[in-house]
């Protein structure tokens, strides 16, 4: 049978997918128009135009109520916005979780949010702003402020889990143990947005340490890869994918095999641009202590 979500947007393609598995592998969101992101247009963000295309077709096209959507980073709201608004075109009925310490600093001010358009304002407090700029939503968000790694969850299972707060080593094992455990196998996903990025290698360690529990689905430029849970990790399992107590040499025999794994996908390079990035920052864990080699 033809999964019906993927049948209409695949009707605007002129291609069909029988299972939204399938229609995700093709990168479907690249043929969504900038004005099907609707009003979440607005809302500053730091991803790249495809990404966001891929958080609405998340939302819109993928999720079916599965479990919460739940926002790990959300910054001044643009990912959530995204987010929400294909949650909204769906008709979903489940929660979303936008969570971050909601702080920034002049620099990110004025490089993020008045270049993308709003009027300068005093102090670092980005937590009204967010509320403000996500209102069109109304009560489907859910605001959690505070250090990520101190949290919990018990919000019940999580359909769509996006990790944007993986900045240093320690706080992602914290967040994948606190969040991981609640995606449902076959259904949920994780949207890895740093995954390429060359200041965080512990990000694609920890998909490498993982990969009876996720596998990789898509790729979206410039740096976030989507995998979908196929067993939800256990304790045991989330102990083994811990990345913090690894050393420069295990982290970069990991990222020698994600580099193997990922070259049909075209990404061996930028897998190896990180195993440069490390080398020429020795010990580092924090994303913001790394140097361009
Ligand atoms: C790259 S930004 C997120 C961008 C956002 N998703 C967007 O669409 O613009 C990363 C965010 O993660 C937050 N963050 C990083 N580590 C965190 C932690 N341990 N606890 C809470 N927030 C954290 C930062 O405050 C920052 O807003």
């Amino acid at each position: 049978m033809v999964w019906q979500g993927v049948l209409c947007y695949a009707a605007a393609m002129e291609q069909r997918f029988d299972t939204k598995t399938e229609a995700i592998r093709h990168a479907p969101w690249r043929r969504l128009m900038d004005r099907s992101l609707g009003r979440a247009r607005s809302v500053p963000t730091m991803l790249s135009l495809e990404e966001q295309k891929l958080y609405h077709w998340l939302t819109a096209f993928w999720a079916d109520g599965a479990g919460a959507i739940v926002d790990l980073g959300c910054f001044a709201g643009g990912s959530t916005a995204r987010l929400a608004e294909g949650h909204r075109i769906a008709g979903l009925v489940s929660a979303i979780h936008a969570y971050d310490r909601f702080t920034a600093d002049e620099d990110v001010k004025q490089s993020i949010l008045y270049k993308q358009g709003l009027s300068p304002f005093e102090g670092n407090d980005i937590l009204p702003l967010a509320r403000d700029l996500l209102a069109p939503w109304g009560d489907a968000i859910h605001f959690h402020r505070g250090e990520i790694d101190q949290m919990s969850w018990e919000g019940g299972p999580i359909e769509i889990l996006v990790m944007d707060a993986s900045k240093a080593a320690e706080t992602m094992d914290r967040m994948a143990e606190a969040f991981f455990p609640y995606l449902v196998p076959g259904r949920s996903l994780i949207v890895q947005q740093d995954f390429l990025h060359w200041s965080q290698p512990w990000v694609p360690v920890q998909m490498e340490r993982m990969p009876v529990h996720f596998t990789p689905l898509a790729y979206a430029p410039r740096d976030t890869v989507v995998f979908l849970c196929t067993e939800a990790p256990d304790r045991e399992a989330l102990a083994t994918a811990r990345t913090a107590h690894l050393s420069d040499s295990e982290l970069v025999a990991h990222l020698e095999v994600a580099a193997r794994s990922f070259s049909d996908w075209g990404l061996e390079q930028r897998l190896r641009d990180m195993i440069d990035g490390l080398r020429a920052n020795p010990g580092k864990r924090r994303a913001y202590q790394f140097r361009k080699p």
